[in-house]
């Protein structure tokens, strides 16, 4: 794969697809700003060689043109943040988007309207892909997050470009993903979380391979409290995992890994900040009540098998942490990564919940590496070749 590292841009116009899939609030208001930051240094890159950059992205799953899934929405913190005006131009393809780049000077930045808005980009389709083709003499790929997806502007378009070249988000993720998967320092610890099983069973067996220890916490633990004869109440449960999940850890024990499992959780009688609580053993919820946290002795737990790890992947929160009452667990275990990455570990933070939460305490900087993948950095993981990927050694 060819990055960008050794190529030189001046007089050039790079199509680049970027991953500006990044969460708005009612106002539009962009409130994670990981994956703009991400994209930088590329851009500045293509900048300073003397070329310019054609930026392309989607924005949410919109079904066909919807003004509230509009890139313009991004234009102002997009500029902040790369310290150029990003130029916009209401259009993905065609006669005003060709003008647009027409009209590009070294050294500026142009954004098209959001690729989702035809549905020849989910698609994949060829002839949408040569549109877009048209819009750059080099394509350059930094949508780490968006990788594992065969769609036109990731992956079929490379097709029409003789320079495809990886940029340095997409090189750094590589990088960063195979410090774990090709075996850290030891003792290496996963902490695995979210709501299902079914989700992490394929990273979790790649895991058995290189962890120490891996910790389940979140929704998917009451699947294996349940599994083991517990009481969980009105705990998520995927029934169908039950075998399955008793067999895992029967693998666990042959492979000499540790899986570490709550001591206790934090029960709620609603899905809400202001219902009741209490805190019970594992396995012993009454019926009525449901898990929604891990409690104070888990989070001890779970901190100090963090804290004496040399390598920490971390993917997945450990209660239903977009609700304060039940985000304890989940803030508790950001703040034993931090101290872990501080004491010297390398510590991987997968996307989605877990790195937002990285993000919302102000930790990013003080962990090893925030992922901008979250779909895309678990199939990566879990060993599945990513069509963007391929698509620039093709
Ligand atoms: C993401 O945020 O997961 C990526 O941007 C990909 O978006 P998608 O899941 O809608 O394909
Ligand atoms: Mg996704």
């Amino acid at each position: 794969m060819k990055t960008i590292k050794d190529f030189n841009f001046q007089g050039k116009k790079a199509l680049v697809r970027v991953d500006f899939n990044v969460p708005l609030d009612a106002d539009f208001n962009v409130t994670d700003t990981t994956r703009l930051k991400a994209a930088k240094p590329t851009i500045i890159k293509i900048l300073e060689d003397g070329g310019s950059a054609v930026l392309m992205s989607h924005l949410g799953r919109p079904k066909g043109v919807d003004a509230q899934f509009s890139l313009k929405h991004i234009v102002k913190t997009a500029s902040e943040i790369l310290g150029v005006e990003v130029k916009f131009v209401p259009a993905t393809v065609g006669a005003e988007a060709e003008a647009a780049v027409a009209a590009l000077e070294p050294g500026e930045v142009l954004l098209l309207e959001n690729l989702r808005f035809f549905a020849e980009e989910t698609k994949g389709d060829l002839a949408f892909s040569e549109q877009l083709s048209k819009l750059g003499d080099v394509y350059v790929n930094d949508a780490f997050g968006t990788a594992h997806r065969a769609h036109a502007s990731t992956t079929i378009v490379a097709q029409f470009f003789q320079d495809k070249l990886a940029g340095f988000v997409i090189e750094a993720e590589l990088v960063n993903a195979d410090k774990v998967l090709k075996g850290g320092v030891k003792p290496v610890t996963a902490i695995m979380g979210g709501a299902k099983v079914s989700d992490k069973i394929l990273i979790i067996e790649k895991l058995l391979d290189v962890a120490d220890n891996i910790i389940i916490g979140g929704g998917m633990s009451y699947t294996f409290a349940k599994a083991e004869g517990g009481s969980i109440g009105n705990s998520l449960c995927q029934n169908d995992l039950l075998d399955y999940v008793l067999e895992l850890e029967a693998k666990a024990k042959a492979k000499g890994v540790k899986l570490i499992f709550p001591i206790d959780n934090l029960l709620g009688d609603a899905f809400s900040n202001d219902a009741n609580t209490q805190v019970v053993l594992r396995g012993q919820i009454p019926d009525g009540w449901e898990g929604f946290d891990i409690g104070p002795q888990t989070i001890e737990l779970f901190s100090k098998i963090i804290k004496e790890s040399k390598t920490v992947i971390w993917n997945g929160p450990m209660g239903v942490s977009e609700i304060p009452l039940y985000a304890t667990g989940t803030i508790e275990v950001a703040k034993a990564v931090k101290e872990a990455t501080e004491g010297g570990a390398f510590s991987l933070i997968g996307g989605g919940d877990s790195a937002a939460a990285i993000n919302n305490l102000g930790f990013g900087d003080d962990v090893s590496y925030v992922s901008t993948g979250g779909g895309a950095l678990l199939e990566y993981m879990e060993g599945k070749e990513l069509p963007g990927i391929a698509a620039l050694r093709a």
